[in-house]
């Protein structure tokens, strides 16, 4: 089934143009009905533009309850025909008003090997905590904090002479990978949940055993 999709953004948007140029060159399934920011000056908002994608804002009100500010995103997403929806770069958490419109429909994606790291950050305090590996996440949400059952997942190795940014830019090119790919298992129905569990129907095999550093033994 082809997913009408609906993107949420609060940046760059380079996840949103990953999904873009995937679904552009009939990679996934989808189209992206519409581009949702919290922000007027989020680049997702012009690289939508660019695609020829509406595009929308709903501004951050601090002074705004948070339900109140997901009705009116739920209001654009449906008027947009939208029927799944993918956080990308999104800095708000989301209610339980967004989650109760699209049920099991709801993706994000996060730069860390969850549960490990979730929240802000994440490359300083895997860096400050000495993790051997990182990586990146495709969960669906639930009103927790990067909480939801696990889609799927791509592991980076740390280096020793990383920086966060040297770290994140390596993330961030497995992000561009996976989050389509498991928008596309969605699309062609083979995701199953069984309470945190995901599964893949047929499974498809996975990758070997990794080290950081190399294991000789
Ligand atoms: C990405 O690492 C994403 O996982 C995180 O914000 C970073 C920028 O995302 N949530 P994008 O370029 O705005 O898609």
């Amino acid at each position: 089934m082809s997913l009408r999709l609906g993107v949420l953004v609060s940046g760059s948007g380079s996840n949103l143009q990953a999904i873009l140029d995937a679904s552009r060159e009939g990679r996934l399934d989808a189209e992206v009905r519409v581009v949702v920011s919290d922000t007027p000056d989020a680049y997702g908002l012009e690289r939508a533009r660019r695609a020829g994608v509406p595009a929308r804002v709903v501004p951050w009100d601090p002074g705004r309850p948070r339900q109140e500010h997901d009705r009116a995103v739920v209001e654009v997403l449906r008027a947009h025909g939208v029927d799944t929806v993918a956080l990308a770069g999104y800095m708000r958490l989301v209610t339980g008003e967004l989650l109760a419109a699209f049920p099991g429909r709801v993706v994000n994606i996060h730069p860390a090997l969850l549960p490990a790291f979730p929240g802000l950050h994440v490359h300083e305090k895997v860096l400050a905590h000495g993790a051997k590996f990182s990586g990146c996440t495709v969960h669906f949400v639930d009103e927790g904090t990067d909480t939801g059952p696990i889609i799927c997942q791509a592991v980076v190795p740390v280096r020793d002479d990383d920086t966060p940014e040297t770290l994140a830019a390596r993330i961030l090119r497995e992000e561009h990978r996976i989050y389509p790919q498991a928008l596309q298992y969605l699309a062609e129905g083979r995701l199953r949940v069984e309470g945190r569990r995901v599964f893949l129907d047929p499974p498809s095999p996975g990758s070997g055993t990794l080290h950081n550093p190399s294991v000789r033994f």
